[in-house]
């Protein structure tokens, strides 16, 4: 079945969604043609330069920014909703230390749940304040788990601090500097929401079932770990130790596209222009690679973008946003397998926003399928097969 003409009405095929609308949203607008994203109408580059993770959370749950009272006590509640509960942070040690931090995530997201009262309960309120739980304590999960495989003491979540600078403390066991936070801080901003990608639609398939929104959030983060999408990031820095030298860049790069694979960090299902968060990920890469001594990493992204600039530029694609985070969250002194692990706890108020958002009008969510095997086959018996 397919659209054969404007008339058509009936049910068709369409791989991939590319031309579905799933619903109406408030919390972000995309323009792939323009290369626009816009939390609640404010565009992210701005967002990005002046505003915080915090206040994006709230901007997104809410639908407006937070005057600063509601901003003081929006903070508190996350900070408060930290605390992670010692049967949590047992189930961190209990993990092998040789586990993937994507796995680890999976699971910790989910283990989230054994430990909240409130888990099946879906009154809008009782999802915000999970909401507030899923992105408060994530970050530290994360990070302790990183701090439990290297044989660590876990440290518990510090409720004075920011989402990053709680993150960066316990992963490295000392406070970040200030530009490191706030590098960091615009890292999840960036992160935080972009529409109905293929984590988000999981998790709103998910909650379309009246399913918990710990349920959704696990759905999410098993599908954000797809190197097509959120595992993006980490792909890109392992073709980046991959290179041997600046020389060797064009040579590896023309052989990649040759041989029709993939190059990650580029292409993007919507934005057929520069990805606008890649915008500025691109100048703070640049800058905070000059600050640790890594130019050469910067200097090689840029080549694998101009190369690619010439030969696929034409056809749409350009730099999205995990591109240039591989080099920042090398120079942030990341380790390369935590970078999806980062893209998810990032896109935690994105999935959970969605999905209180989607239950205000919910559906359950059931595509059609288009049969294309045979009918009226008879049932032979075992003997005669
Ligand atoms: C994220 O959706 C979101 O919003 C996701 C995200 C978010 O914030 O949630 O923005 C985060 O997931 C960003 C994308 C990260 N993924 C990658 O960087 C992986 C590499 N990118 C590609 O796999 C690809 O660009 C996709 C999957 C992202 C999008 O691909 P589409 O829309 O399914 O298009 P396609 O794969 O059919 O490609 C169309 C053409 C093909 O060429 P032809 O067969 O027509 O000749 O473009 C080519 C592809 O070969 N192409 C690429 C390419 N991406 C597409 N060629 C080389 N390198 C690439 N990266």
């Amino acid at each position: 079945m397919s659209p054969a003409s404007e008339s058509f009405t009936g049910p068709f095929v369409d791989k991939g969604l590319a031309n579905v609308v799933v619903a109406d949203s408030v919390m972000s607008f995309i323009d792939g043609e323009k290369g626009v994203l816009e939390y609640v109408g404010i565009d992210i580059d701005t967002l990005a330069r002046n505003s915080t993770f915090e206040e994006c959370c709230f901007l997104l749950w809410n639908q407006c920014l937070p005057n600063a009272d509601e901003l003081a006590s929006f903070t508190k509640e996350l900070q408060a909703a930290m605390a992670i509960p010692d049967g949590l942070m047992d189930m961190v040690k209990a993990l092998p230390a040789d586990t993937s931090p994507m796995h680890a995530v999976r699971t910790l997201v989910s283990a989230q749940a054994h430990f909240d009262t409130e888990c099946d309960d879906g009154s809008p309120e009782a999802n915000l304040r999970k909401a507030l739980r899923l992105t408060a304590r994530t970050p530290s999960l994360i990070a302790n788990f990183d701090r439990h495989r290297k044989g660590l003491e876990l440290i518990a979540p510090d409720p004075s601090k920011t989402v990053a600078g709680n993150f960066l403390s316990i992963l490295n066991g000392k406070a970040p500097t200030e530009a490191m936070e706030r590098g960091f801080d615009i890292c999840l901003i960036l992160h935080a929401e972009h529409g109905f990608n293929a984590s988000t639609f999981a998790s709103m398939a998910t909650i379309s079932t009246l399913s918990d929104l710990y349920s959704a959030a696990t759905t999410a983060v098993g599908t954000l770990k797809g190197p097509l999408h959120g595992g993006a990031n980490e792909a890109v820095m392992k073709m980046l130790n991959e290179i041997p030298g600046e020389e060797d860049v064009e040579p590896f790069i023309k052989a990649r596209l040759a041989a029709k694979d993939r190059i990650m960090g580029f292409g993007h299902r919507v934005y057929k222009v520069y990805d606008p968060r890649a915008t500025y990920l691109k100048t703070y890469a640049e800058d905070i690679a000059k600050d640790t001594g890594n130019d050469r990493l910067f200097r090689m992204s840029k080549k694998i973008e101009d190369i690619m600039f010439e030969a696929v530029g034409a056809k749409g694609i350009h730099p999205n946003v995990d591109f240039y985070s591989a080099t920042t969250y090398h120079c942030l002194g990341l380790d390369l397998d935590l970078f999806t692990p980062i893209f998810a706890m990032a896109r935690m108020p994105g999935w959970v926003g969605h999905c209180i958002e989607y239950l205000q009008d919910n559906k359950l969510m059931r595509p059609r399928c288009e049969y294309v095997g045979p009918h009226g086959v008879p049932y032979t018996d075992i003997s005669d097969r």
